[in-house]
């Protein structure tokens, strides 16, 4: 189902009457782009129609967006999730922030949703490994997507994304808040300008502290089959921003990956008695440093403890049971198609959260690190809010001496990422970005394949290349960044 511009404009929900009365009544009114009619410079009347998939913690970010900041242009007209109590729970922000209540939808009713609603975008923040469902359908549907990261959780359905996008030709875009924070920005902008050359290999590490880290191992992230695991569900972000801050793609992997601290022996060597079902009847929680109090915290006890009647969805499962199947260790070695290499490791039980990063260049090296707030999600607290002073960006130039930058700052969640992003998605007017870092299914492809590829490459011992994984992906936008070929100073004789 290939689009054209008169297409758009009636999947969009846009009719031709619509058209026709707003025009007559506008009098010149021109249609200018989806969901926007113009008479004169001023916008009017049709705003940009969303659903949402998966109405937990995460959506309320883009809620809370449409609800407040784009309300002008933009409006949710439907929820979609498989448990009732959540739905409701959404509705009622909804109502609370806007007068309005958009219609509830159970999962196996999607389809109903976008013939009633008629959405232009279906916004995807259900369990990872739940996304591509939801991402080819509404896109075979006509519509375009929003998707959080990552994109999904393995080869397969990654494959079958990729085809549905090309299939369909709509829009899928994936939201990497991380490229958009100021300080990340700023990175990528001082690798364009060549500051240190062009570079030749990466050192990263990413440190997940007993808080935020600790809650991976809860819920359905606890399971690969549901997250692929950190290498996916996390390091996503952490391998696009390589990918992007390189404008490169990852070509092969090798890995290593083990849980040590997450596991019911832990419990034991921590004085507990063993692990329990979850901390809301846990008998030991009292000592446990590790227990998450639902019912004292009113957005968990809203959000999770009040709906588990209707699925069984335990937000406080113990993090120490024996079956979990993701790791909380791990090490990756990845070789870039522009012949850079990267040496990654992610660990989950670490004294601070953030990362440390150094980018090896022709001219010299970058070094980057960010110290990260401590988060719990689906709490009042800031995801990826950074502490103060927590960020160095320094430039150590070949032979010379290292110069700390002035920082680029933002206010919000993920560092004033979340900010810009939301911008990028709901502003009806979009601005031209020199760093391009809006993402689409292809960056969101390449940003999960070396995660998959690393779970491979833990399974079996073997280095994988990641073109065995999907192929036609088509390569990514990114900017043009120094290539290997030109003249370098000689640097000083000392
Ligand atoms: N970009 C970021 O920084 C960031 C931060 C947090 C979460 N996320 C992503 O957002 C997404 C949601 O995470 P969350 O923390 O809100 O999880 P959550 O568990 O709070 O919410 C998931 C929702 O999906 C619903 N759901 C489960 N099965 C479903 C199905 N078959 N159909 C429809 N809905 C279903 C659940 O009932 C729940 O309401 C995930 O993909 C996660 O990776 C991204």
């Amino acid at each position: 189902m290939k689009s054209n511009q008169s297409d758009q404009s009636v999947s969009s929900g846009l009719k031709r009457r619509d058209f026709v009365k707003v025009s007559a009544s506008a009098g010149m009114g021109v249609l200018l782009s989806r969901g926007a009619l113009v008479h004169g410079s001023a916008a009017v009347d049709r705003k940009k129609r969303f659903v949402i998939v998966g109405v937990g913690s995460r959506s309320r970010m883009y809620q809370n967006a449409v609800f407040r900041d784009y309300a002008d242009s933009c409006e949710i007209v439907g929820f979609c999730d498989v448990n009732p109590g959540r739905l409701e729970y959404a509705q009622k922000r909804a109502f609370d922030a806007t007068g309005k209540k958009p219609s509830l939808y159970a999962a196996e009713d999607f389809d109903r949703m976008i013939a009633e609603a008629k959405p232009d975008t279906v916004i995807v923040t259900t369990v990872d490994g739940l996304h591509h469902k939801y991402i080819v359908r509404a896109m075979e549907l006509g519509c375009d997507v929003i998707t959080e990261k990552p994109l999904t959780t393995n080869a397969e359905k990654c494959r079958q994304i990729i085809d549905a996008q090309k299939e369909t030709g709509r829009k899928c875009t994936v939201t990497f808040n991380y490229r958009y924070s100021p300080p990340r920005t700023q990175v990528k902008d001082l690798l364009m300008k060549g500051e240190i050359g062009d570079i030749l290999s990466v050192d990263f590490h990413w440190m997940l502290n007993t808080h935020h880290g600790a809650d991976y191992f809860r819920r359905w992230h606890s399971h690969k089959e549901f997250s692929g695991g950190l290498m996916v569900h996390k390091a996503t972000h952490h391998f696009d921003l390589v990918n992007w801050w390189l404008s490169a793609i990852p070509v092969s992997v090798f890995a290593t990956g083990k849980r040590e601290f997450y596991t019911p022996q832990m419990a034991k060597r921590l004085g507990l008695n063993g692990y329990h079902e979850r901390c809301h009847t846990c008998p030991e929680k009292a000592k446990c440093a590790f227990e998450l109090d639902l019912a004292g915290r009113s957005s968990l006890k809203a959000l999770y403890l009040d709906n588990e009647k209707y699925d069984g969805y335990y937000r406080d499962r113990c993090v120490f049971r024996p079956d979990i199947d993701i790791e909380d260790t791990m090490n990756v070695l990845a070789t870039y198609d522009n012949s850079a290499t990267l040496c990654y490791s992610l660990n989950a039980f670490n004294a601070w959260e953030g990362y440390n990063i150094a980018f090896n260049g022709t001219k010299g090296r970058l070094e980057h690190q960010i110290v990260e707030k401590i988060y719990v999600s689906g709490t009042d607290t800031v995801q990826g809010g950074i502490e103060e002073g927590g960020v160095t960006t320094r430039i150590i130039p070949l032979r010379g001496a290292a110069r700390e930058v002035d920082i680029w700052t933002g206010e919000g969640g993920h560092g004033g990422g979340d900010k810009v992003l939301l911008d990028d998605l709901f502003l009806p007017e979009k601005r031209n970005d020199k760093y391009l870092r809006a993402a689409d299914q292809r960056s969101g492809a390449y940003s999960i394949l070396t995660g998959v590829a690393a779970n491979h490459s833990i399974a079996t011992g073997r280095q994988i290349r990641v073109s065995d994984l999907v192929q036609n992906i088509g390569y990514p936008d990114y900017p043009k960044m120094p290539t290997r070929n030109y003249p370098l100073e000689m640097p000083a004789k000392i």
